[in-house]
């Protein structure tokens, strides 16, 4: 059996931020649900974090999750929201308005507002929300279901040449200058958090073919350069032995298994296989079930 625990919690039994990303369609979701269900099983409270904007949590959960945190009915230990990025752009303009109002004139403060106007601000809101939940105490752990994997690096990526991709027009006046410090101040709290594996455990999924393989360890890669490391890989779809009786699925098991040859040796990183099952992952029951699967008790 897996010690869960041990996978998910730093000695020192700080807050943890679990990250389940990879190419899309591969069950980031999926697995991002069934992980926060085991932990909050083991009676840790958990949070659920959905930052893909097409994210369905609600429809696995088959309950309402909207972008404040909900409590899941029917596991004790257990919330989940969606970051709802239009309402994170709204209230992090507020938030930098509101610093700013008193200590600006009028004509300081609209030019402000229209240089908030910036694909930068999506960004920075999206920042925002990860360090308020990721630093909330109200949780010991929260799980990350991420958008596909070209999303979550592009906001990864910015750190590593943050002043080409982020930089608020019209640079060097003195509102530019400020909202980028700010910028700046945030990227390095994010990159901090994520980079420090005390705080952080960063989680591909992957099905036991070739291109999301290829593409995980790209972007494992990529983050490896800003200085986070891999710490799980979760196979997914892997077919069971004893269902492979005809010649076809024979063939697909044979691929599948060497391609899980080919991840162990790839990524430094335990591996953790979850068959294909009958059935989508959907409801507390399946959810439940999925979970003793992957963590080993069936
Ligand atoms: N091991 C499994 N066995 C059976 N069905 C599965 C398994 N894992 C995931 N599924 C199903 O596959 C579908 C896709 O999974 P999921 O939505 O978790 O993928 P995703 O990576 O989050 O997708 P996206 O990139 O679109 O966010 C879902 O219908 C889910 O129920
Ligand atoms: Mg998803």
């Amino acid at each position: 059996m897996i010690d869960v625990k041990s996978m998910f919690i730093p000695e020192n039994g700080q807050i943890r931020s679990v990250f389940f990303a990879g190419k899309g369609g591969v069950g980031k979701t999926t697995i991002s649900c069934v992980t926060a269900v085991k932990l909050a099983e083991e009676g840790y409270r958990t949070f659920l974090l959905s930052t893909d904007p097409a994210s369905h949590l609600g429809e696995v959960f088959e309950q309402e999750i909207g972008s404040t945190p909900t409590e899941i009915e029917g596991v004790e230990n257990l919330w989940a929201a969606r970051i709802d990025q239009e309402k994170a752009v709204v209230e992090y303009k507020e938030r930098i308005l509101g610093d700013a109002r008193g200590k600006y004139t009028e004509d300081v403060l609209a030019m402000m507002e229209e240089q908030l106007d910036s694909p930068c601000t999506e960004e920075m809101a999206a920042f925002d929300k990860f360090i308020e939940y990721a630093s909330s105490s109200d949780y010991e752990i929260i799980v990350f279901d991420t958008a596909p994997t070209g999303h979550t690096l592009r906001l990864l990526e910015l750190p590593v040449d943050w002043s080409k991709q982020l930089e608020f027009q019209a640079g060097g006046t003195v509102i530019a200058d400020e909202l980028n410090k700010q910028a700046q101040n945030r990227f390095r709290q994010v990159i901090e958090r994520m980079r420090d594996p005390e705080k952080t455990t960063f989680a591909f999924v992957v099905y036991p073919e070739h291109t999301p393989i290829i593409e995980a360890w790209r972007a494992g890669e990529e983050l490896k350069e800003i200085g986070v490391s891999t710490k799980l890989v979760v196979a997914n779809f892997v077919l069971p032995e004893e269902r492979c009786t005809t010649d076809f699925f024979k063939k697909r098991y044979e691929m599948q298994q060497e391609h899980l040859k080919e991840l162990g040796k790839k990524f430094k990183a335990p591996v953790l296989t979850m068959p294909l099952l009958d059935g989508e992952i959907v409801g507390l029951y399946n959810l439940k079930k999925a979970a003793r699967i992957l963590f080993d008790e069936e």
